[in-house]
């Protein structure tokens, strides 16, 4: 006991920067202290109450914590209460080991920022590490260090609910953002108490879940999977991310909880990963319904796999000393694993300051500030994508009268959108409050409709409060109000969509267009010829063809956050010109899913021309193509591209390639664009996407201006998967697309050779 330790710090000086040397030092001091039960207590997190996403609460938690069995805890904010905690473990357990405190910080702490799939769809990488910032600063100074996020799971499938908190389906863009967001977490290091341990989830291949169903099997190949969906991971882990959350599916028949390839072979070894990989809500006791085993052997799996901590199942906690007595599991990986949760405290600097991040001061100057919200306001503006706008209904003018209808205008408990645990309704801005806040116009409400008349589905989506109201009056009542105002005013702002958690986790549907409840108001609206903006709340893509083709603007505002009404009226009445662009396609219906602009060809491609289709990979009755694909947004303004210029079009070896496009808005407004980058490698040992993203720029332009805009591309960009999982690229042709969506492009050919 007593060699090992220093033979081991002796081993590491060697290899390690002096910071280094300093915590190996100390946690290997620690550790030669700590008896094999207190070891497998600080593996053990516990939440005692709060919001939780499963059945099973912790009991017994102070004594837990008195007795050394538990290691961190989440679900609990304050710094008293924090304090109150932490107090017991350093006060009362043998030997004063500080807890870490999470919770699912997802956009936003206090002050609620728009759901993570509209922030992505900003393409503004600095904004969204400044969101990070500000959610840590807020989370910190409420007590916690530690926050469940970056979610960074692709999703091709709209159906799952959980799309809502990731970046879409895109991996070059899904990796921007997951390292933006680990270095807004977490800054620089933590030496000051503003900062907090990200944890990047759900690893891995959450967002494949079969049929779009939660907690699904997901099934790839290893090309696919390192292609498609470890990227944005792998950019947390290269970001420096602190810990790491396995997911609740299974991959190649074993859940991510407890595979070894996954954890090990992945994460450790081909990544270099050397922080925290904490266990999903009771993801190793579910193992036993996977059926992989009981709890001592789900937990014996999980550990041996390379899990270091255990939420909430208490499987490490109660079998892992029996697994060790039977030869099951060793003393090693014990050790490994508590290394592990001891070095993540370290770094944050509890065993100096055990209440480094229970300021009350903190607490009561820095959360919900004027300043977080006008940030919140920003942000929002920023994530909306307008969809259509014939005959640029939009921006209203800032005058006559609108009529504001629908179930989401005026509805607190539907603006912050899922995940928001620590946000309160009560302050969000409705649509209908933030359009009578711009003072622009005489504006007029009505209801119109229920978001569903469906009161089986209104329960289910109402289970932690009231975001489906279903109202006394009958829905022709409600109608005939509408109409109403609708005839007394110049322009009707319909606000329809989903309720906020028909999105979010365990909110899969099968059925993604609007409810018919609102499709009906909709529709009665249109046939008063008062032109319909509609403004779409949204956690994921919807089906929305009947809409597209007849309301004459629609604003996709995902669920906007605290500040919502307020930046969707900036954005209505034209003080924002709205940039942001798609980062999932939305289908035409269900039937296409997945749409994802990244597909292959197939041996029969379809061309598009349907007078030729028999035998060729595509539906009899709906095209191939989304309804709008990946990349889309549209602009008060217009931006014309000019041809693509190229520095060359032959290149050898370690080469740069500039690719220019001139960039002109040619509209009557400033605003920005997201211009994109895609690359085609039409031949090569494996089969590839049609295109892939591989560089964005968002460029602001005055109403008139132009400007030239280059892409650097390297020969980086050019590598991909093979066969043998190698990541490396092929001499040959490629084709250089730049534009303004995946569908809108100006091409070049170039050859490459190594
Ligand atoms: C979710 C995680 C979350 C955890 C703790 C789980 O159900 O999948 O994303 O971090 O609960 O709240």
């Amino acid at each position: 006991m007593r060699i090992f330790p220093l033979f081991f710090i002796l081993l590491l000086f060697f290899h390690k920067t002096p910071a280094q040397n300093k915590m190996n030092t100390f946690v290997a001091n620690l550790m030669s202290k700590m008896t094999v039960d207190e070891k497998i207590g600080q593996l053990n997190l516990v939440t005692p109450g709060g919001a939780v996403t499963g059945s099973v609460v912790s009991t017994d938690v102070d004594n837990k914590i008195r007795n050394g069995q538990v290691g961190g805890l989440f679900g609990i904010t304050g710094p008293d209460k924090i304090r109150q905690a932490q107090d017991i473990a350093v006060k009362n357990s043998r030997l004063k080991i500080p807890l870490i405190f999470g919770l699912d910080v997802i956009h936003g702490h206090r002050t609620i920022f728009p759901i993570p799939l509209g922030l992505s769809c900003s393409w503004d990488t600095a904004m969204i590490r400044k969101s990070a910032e500000i959610a840590a600063s807020e989370a910190t100074a409420d007590g916690l260090n530690w926050v469940f996020s970056p979610m960074v799971d692709i999703a091709r499938d709209p159906r799952w609910g959980r799309i809502a908190e990731g970046s879409g389906e895109d991996p070059f863009l899904g990796s921007q953002i997951a390292k933006v967001m680990v270095q807004g977490y977490q800054g620089k290091d933590f030496s000051g108490n503003k900062n907090a341990l990200a944890c990047v989830k759900h690893f891995a291949l959450y967002g494949a879940a079969e049929g779009g169903r939660d907690y699904n099997t997901t099934d790839m190949s290893r090309i696919s999977m390192h292609e498609y969906f470890l990227p944005p991971y792998k950019a947390a882990i290269d970001a420096g991310v602190g810990s790491v959350m396995s997911s609740f599916n299974e991959v190649d028949g074993v859940p991510a909880t407890a595979n070894k390839y996954l954890l090990t072979d992945v994460l450790r070894k081909q990544w270099g990963f050397k922080g925290l990989v904490v266990s999903d809500y009771t993801s190793v006791s579910e193992m036993i319904a996977h059926g992989i085993g009981d709890l001592q052997r789900v937990s014996a799996e999980a550990l041996k796999a390379g899990l270091d901590m255990d939420m909430v199942s208490e499987g490490f906690l109660n079998t892992l000393k029996k697994s060790l007595r039977e030869g099951k599991v060793t003393r090693a990986q014990i050790d490994s694993a508590c290394k592990k949760v001891l070095e993540a405290k370290y770094k944050l600097g509890l065993f100096d300051d055990p209440y480094k991040y229970c300021s009350t001061e903190r607490f009561n100057n820095e959360i919900f500030t004027e300043e977080n919200r006008k940030a919140a306001r920003e942000f929002a503006t920023h994530s909306f994508v307008l969809l259509k706008n014939q005959n640029n209904v939009l921006p209203l003018k800032t005058s006559g009268t609108v009529a504001v209808i629908g179930p989401l205008a005026d509805s607190k408990f539907n603006m912050l959108g899922t995940w928001s645990v620590s946000g309160d309704h009560s302050k969000s801005v409705t649509v209908l409050e933030g359009m009578k806040n711009a003072g622009a116009a005489n504006i007029l409400f009505a209801k119109g409709a229920n978001l569903t008349d469906d009161t089986a589905l209104a329960k289910r989506v109402n289970a932690f409060n009231k975001q489906v109201d279903i109202d006394s009056r009958s829905p022709d009542e409600m109608l005939k109000e509408a109409l109403d105002i609708a005839s007394k005013s110049d322009v009707v702002v319909a606000v329809v969509g989903e309720g906020a958690d028909m999105t979010g986790e365990a909110s899969s549907m099968s059925n993604i267009s609007l409810q018919p409840s609102q499709q009906r108001l909709l529709q009665e609206l249109v046939k008063t010829g008062k032109p319909v903006v509609m403004v779409l709340f949204n956690g994921r893509p919807m089906t929305i063809p009947w809409e597209d083709k007849n309301v004459n603007a629609i604003l996709s505002v995902w669920f906007p956050g605290t500040e919502g009404g307020n930046a969707i009226a900036d954005v209505l009445f034209g003080k924002y010109n709205p940039s942001g662009k798609l980062t999932t396609s939305f289908p035409i219906n269900t039937g296409q899913i997945p749409a994802h602009y990244n597909r292959k060809n197939t041996g029969r491609p379809f061309d598009g021309n349907v007078n030729a289709a028999k035998f060729k990979s595509n539906y009899l009755d709906v095209s191939n193509d989304p309804l709008y694909p990946f990349g889309y947004g549209l602009s008060y303004t217009k931006f014309n591209y000019g041809d693509i210029k190229l520095s060359k079009t032959s290149l050898k070896g370690n080469e740069t390639l500039t690719a220019t496009v001139t960039l002109t808005n040619s509209g009557s407004f400033d605003g920005e664009e997201v211009m994109q980058l895609y690359i085609t490698d039409p031949v090569a040992t494996v089969t590839r996407s049609l295109k892939d993203l591989k560089g964005f720029k968002k460029v602001a332009l005055k109403a008139g201006e132009s400007r030239e805009v280059s892409f650097k591309i390297t020969p980086d960009l050019l590598k991909f998967f093979n066969s043998n999982l190698k990541y490396d690229w092929e001499s040959g042709e490629f084709f250089i697309h730049i534009g303004t969506n995946s569908r809108d492009l100006k091409s070049a050919k170039i050859n490459w050779v190594k």
